[in-house]
C-alpha cells in the first residue's frame, strides 16, 4: 500500500496503488470487476483499449462528446470535454444503478488529443455525486492537459501544472494511467483507487495475472523510472518544449494545406484523412490509406483513428463508419 505521489507531495488516495504492465492491464482488471452484461460506461471518449476491455466483459461503452467537438476544424479551447446535458440524460435513460462508471479520458486521445477543462470535470463530479456514480480519470496525458488548463482556462494562470493535475485528480474516485505517456517511461501503467474494497478486489485479481501489488508485473527499475518520470513531466520547460514542438509540426502542415485537427494537441498532430483523401469513400478507409502511404513514402509510422479503429457493422454487414477518419502522428 502506498499513496500516489505526483511531483513530491502525496495525494490523498486512501487505498492501494499498484503499477501494472502496461496501462491496458490496469484497465482489464478495473473494468473486468466493474463491467459485465447490462453494465454501461459513459465517457468523453473511450480509448480503443478501454472500449475493448469494457466490451469484452459484455458491457456497453458510450462516447458522449459534444457535437461541435466532432468538427476537426472548429477552434475551441476544450474539445475533449464530455457533453454534460447528454451525460445527464443518458444516466436517466440507462438508470444510475446500471452505470458502472463515468470515465474521463484526459486528454481525449481518440478525439484528436483535445484537452478537458477543469470546469467540465467539476460538473461531472457533481453529476456523479448526485447519482452516486464512480468517476474514473484515464489520465495518461494529465500533465499535458494541465498545460492547456493553465494557458486556456480562466483562474488557472497562476497555478503550477502539478497543482492543476492534483486538483483534477482529487475529483476522481479512480485514476488509471498508461505511464508510457506522461509517466515518461517505455513500459508501465498505474491504477489508483480511493475505495478500499474495490482496491482489494483489484489487488487480488492482479495476483493471478501480473503479480503482487508491490510490483504489478514491472521490474523495480521500471517503477523507479516511472516515479521519476511523473516528477519530471511537470517541469515547465520540458512541457513547453514538447507542446510547442508538436505545434510547430502541426502549424507547418496546416500552412502547406494539410487539413489537421485544430488546435494541435500536445503529443500528436491529427490529420483529417476524410478531407485530405476526399475521393476515397469511408468504406475504403481513407485514414488507413494515408497510414500506408506515409509508411511507403516516408517510413513514417502512424495510426488510423477512424473506421478501422472504431467502425462497426450493422445487421446487413454494412459499415457504420466512425464520426471522423483521423490519422495520428504521435511524437515520441
Ligand atoms: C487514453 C489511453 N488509455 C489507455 C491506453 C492503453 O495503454 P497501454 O498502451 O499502456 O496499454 C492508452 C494508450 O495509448 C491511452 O492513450
Amino acid at each position: 500500500m502506498a499513496s500516489l505521489r505526483i511531483g513530491g507531495e502525496g495525494i490523498d488516495w486512501h487505498a492501494a496503488y499498484s503499477s501494472y504492465a502496461p496501462g491496458r492491464a490496469a484497465e482489464r482488471i478495473l473494468y473486468g470487476i466493474l463491467g459485465g452484461k447490462n453494465k454501461v460506461f459513459l465517457s468523453n471518449t473511450h480509448f480503443d483499449t478501454t472500449r475493448a476491455n469494457i466490451e469484452f466483459t459484455g458491457a456497453l461503452a458510450v462516447d458522449i462528446m459534444p457535437e461541435e467537438a466532432n468538427d476537426p476544424e472548429r477552434d475551441l479551447p476544450f474539445k475533449g470535454n464530455i457533453d454534460l446535458e447528454k451525460l445527464k440524460s443518458l444516466i436517466l435513460d440507462y438508470k444510475a444503478e446500471n452505470i458502472a462508471a463515468v470515465i474521463m479520458t484526459v486528454t481525449n486521445n481518440s478525439s484528436g488529443g483535445q484537452p478537458v477543462s477543469m470546469q467540465n470535470i467539476l460538473e461531472v463530479r457533481k453529476i456523479c455525486d448526485q447519482h452516486k456514480l464512480l468517476l474514473v480519470i484515464d489520465g495518461c496525458r494529465i500533465a499535458e492537459n494541465s498545460y492547456f488548463v493553465k494557458h486556456r482556462e480562466a483562474g488557472y494562470e497562476n497555478k503550477s501544472y502539478e497543482e492543476i493535475a492534483k486538483e483534477m485528480l482529487r475529483l476522481a474516485d479512480a485514476f488509471v494511467m498508461s505511464a508510457k505517456k506522461d509517466g515518461l517511461v517505455n513500459m508501465g501503467g498505474l491504477l489508483t483507487l480511493k475505495d478500499d474494497s474495490l482496491s482489494q478486489q483489484c489487488t487480488n485479481l492482479l495476483i493471478i495475472s501480473e503479480g503482487f501489488a508491490t510490483y504489478g508485473g514491472l521490474s523495480g527499475r521500471d517503477m523507479e523510472a516511472m516515479a521519476i518520470g511523473l516528477k519530471e513531466v511537470f517541469d515547465p520547460d520540458y512541457l513547453h518544449y514538447r507542446i510547442r514542438s508538436t505545434d510547430y509540426l502541426g502549424e507547418h502542415l496546416k500552412a502547406k494545406g494539410i487539413p489537421v485537427v485544430w488546435h494541435i494537441s500536445g503529443h500528436a498532430v491529427y490529420i483529417d484523412a476524410k478531407k485530405l483523401y476526399s475521393k476515397i469513400p469511408v468504406e475504403e478507409y481513407p485514414g488507413q490509406a494515408l497510414v500506408c502511404d506515409l509508411y511507403v513514402q516516408g517510413g513514417i509510422r502512424c495510426v488510423e483513428i477512424g473506421s478501422v479503429m472504431f467502425g462497426k457493422y450493422d445487421e446487413n454487414k454494412k459499415l457504420i463508419p466512425a464520426k471522423n477518419e483521423l490519422v495520428r502522428l504521435a511524437i515520441p
